[in-house]
């Protein structure tokens, strides 16, 4: 794991902007893997404002998100879908048809999780893989016990996720209870890997990551085995470690 410092929220996400902007200078046509949530906010108005000032194209690039609730339409506000539209696609020059989120407004959630794995391996996997980390350690919804080598697939959010997630819903009970995402052997597969850690809520979770074991109760463990993980956290979330 490499480490990079950052003073605050702001700098942090101006670094994973440059980190994308690099990649996509040597390679346009990269594919690069989204997270959503609070973290990559910043990431996002960093890439936007970039945009405006032409230093870089999305036109040649394809992106794979995460994850993804299940029953959710992607014209609800709370879909995954919707946030990226509003954070980022709407605003650069990726086509429509190169964003791709795993589909939870299916009858055939199966299918769904196949079919994104084949769009992953025909766009010729991801070359960069933006996440975050919940503060069970999770990685996409890969929560605590998931097998390692699991791959796209369904799964039930934990009550604590739901309950972290609760704030963007009316109620506890609107969240949804089952969610598409990656598994963590896609982003094991991920060329490389850029984790964003924020703020003093997550020095904990950051502290686990960097002195304990790799353990499957720990999802995000996994990435000490990664040649290639860049994380970037700030102040806040540096603050548990020695
Ligand atoms: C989002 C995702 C999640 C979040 C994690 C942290 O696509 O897969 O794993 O990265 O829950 O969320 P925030 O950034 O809101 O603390």
């Amino acid at each position: 794991l490499t480490m990079e410092k950052a003073q605050d929220y702001k700098e942090l996400s101006q670094m994973a902007a440059e980190k994308i902007i690099t990649k996509l200078s040597h390679k346009p046509e990269a594919v690069l893997g989204l997270a959503t949530g609070s973290t990559p906010v910043g990431l996002y108005e960093a890439l936007v404002a970039a945009y405006k000032e032409k230093r870089f194209s999305l036109a040649k690039a394809t992106t794979f998100n995460l994850d993804e609730y299940v029953g959710i339409h992607p014209s609800d506000e709370n879909s995954y879908a919707y946030y990226m539209n509003q954070h980022l696609f709407s605003q650069v020059d990726l086509p429509e048809t190169a964003a791709h989120l795993p589909n939870g407004e299916t009858a055939n959630l199966e299918a769904a999780c196949t079919k994104y794995e084949q769009q992953i391996a025909s766009a010729g996997g991801i070359d960069l893989q933006v996440i975050g980390i919940g503060l069970n350690g999770h990685i996409g919804f890969n929560e605590p016990y998931t097998p390692f080598e699991q791959r796209t697939h369904v799964v039930e959010l934990d009550k604590t996720t739901r309950e972290a997630n609760a704030r963007f819903f009316p109620n506890l009970e609107a969240v949804p209870t089952h969610a598409i995402t990656m598994g963590i052997q896609n982003i094991m597969e991920s060329k490389e890997v850029l984790l964003l850690v924020a703020g003093e809520q997550k020095a904990a979770v950051l502290e686990r990551l960097v002195y304990g074991d790799v353990t499957e109760a720990f999802p995000a463990s996994i990435l000490k085995e990664h040649p290639n993980v860049t994380i970037i956290a700030d102040q806040g979330a540096l603050s548990g470690l020695k």
